[in-house]
């Protein structure tokens, strides 16, 4: 018998295949990471993200002027301060990179929506996301009193312009904390993206390089989420949401796209996948030798991301993508 049901017949001509498609990625669902550094006219490409620079506030303007252009609606800043310290004074301190960045880019480019992570890791001598006591090389971040230095690095990037806080620490209570924070600073409109279901992982390297902002001993197991473990992702979540986020992230993306797709159905905020540096790692050094077609592979795995259930993607192919789009 020949079949009756031919589902090849909606897939005989692009335009018909354009019609029936269910998910598709565009500029409005980017997320661009920019990385500031002290300095002028510097643009350090990092190594192991071909592509990615280390750009110090000038050049970082001119970046957001560019991807302002090209369509996409917001970048997330990061900062790679002067001098690091116990008190991580650079994540909060009104001279901080991300706040100086954000100032001059809100200047230049007032509608580009800047995104600040809010985390300590960068700007502490250690490289944990949070407060420890000196000299404890067990790596035991201390939870509360990290609250309150979050709380105070959100305030001072909003008062530098930031549109929106994307804490990323992991640390218990921290979208409360910045919530009450922000409130009690004046700034009850400003919406907070959570990392709530972030991973312990090792997908992170090449940020850490970029962001220069690896730990010095131990690791980041205490705080950052098991590899194992996804009704606990549900748990985060549903405290986050609690908590006040406006907004909820999942990441890494590519090997937690169940958790993507569980974290959707469990909420109705919108969701946010960040394809990190090691996702794009992989991609650019297969691309590099020849061995995968780059603009295919990125537009598969973006799509795949949106399917999975992501309403945004933070990646550094966002510039690429908005290109192939068009
Ligand atoms: C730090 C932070 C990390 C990333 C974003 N914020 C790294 C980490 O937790 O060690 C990773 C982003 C990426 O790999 O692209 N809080
Ligand atoms: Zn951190």
């Amino acid at each position: 018998m020949f079949p009756i049901h031919r589902p090849r017949r909606l897939r005989s001509t692009p335009q018909l295949r354009r019609m029936v498609r269910e998910t598709s990625v565009t500029a409005s669902d980017l997320i661009y990471p920019l990385f500031a550094v002290p300095g002028e006219g510097v643009a350090n490409e990092v190594k192991s993200m071909p592509g990615v620079y280390q750009l110090s506030v000038d050049k970082i303007v001119e970046e957001a002027k560019q991807v302002y252009d090209l369509g996409i609606p917001s970048i997330i800043l990061f900062g790679i301060p002067e001098s690091k310290d116990t008190e991580a004074t650079g994540a909060w301190h009104d001279c901080g990179m991300i706040q100086k960045a954000t100032t001059a880019i809100k200047e230049a480019v007032p509608d580009l929506v800047v995104i600040a992570d809010t985390c300590l890791c960068e700007y502490t001598s250690h490289g944990h996301c949070g407060y420890l006591e000196m000299g404890d090389l067990t790596g035991r971040v201390l939870n509360d009193p990290t609250l309150e230095l979050l709380k105070k690095t959100a305030i001072s990037q909003v008062q530098a312009g930031a549109d929106i806080i994307a804490p990323s620490g992991m640390m218990d209570g921290f979208v409360q904390a910045i919530r009450s924070g922000l409130d009690e600073a004046g700034f009850p409109d400003i919406p907070i993206l959570s990392y709530a279901a972030k991973y312990a992982s090792s997908y992170y390297g090449p940020f850490r390089d970029a962001a220069d902002g690896a730990p010095q001993f131990g690791d980041r197991a205490t705080y950052q989420m098991d590899p194992g473990n996804s009704r606990e992702a549900l748990k985060e979540v549903a405290l986050d949401v609690a908590e006040g986020a406006d907004m909820i992230m999942v990441k890494p993306a590519l090997a937690y796209m169940d958790i993507i797709w569980q974290v959707k159905q469990a909420t109705n905020l919108p969701v946010a996948a960040y394809n990190v540096s090691g996702e794009y790692a992989m991609v650019k050094a297969a691309a590099g030798n020849g061995w995968l077609n780059e603009e295919r592979v990125v537009m598969e795995t973006l799509t795949s991301f949106k399917r999975a259930g992501a309403d945004l993607i933070l990646t550094y192919h966002a510039k690429d993508a908005v290109r192939w789009l068009k």
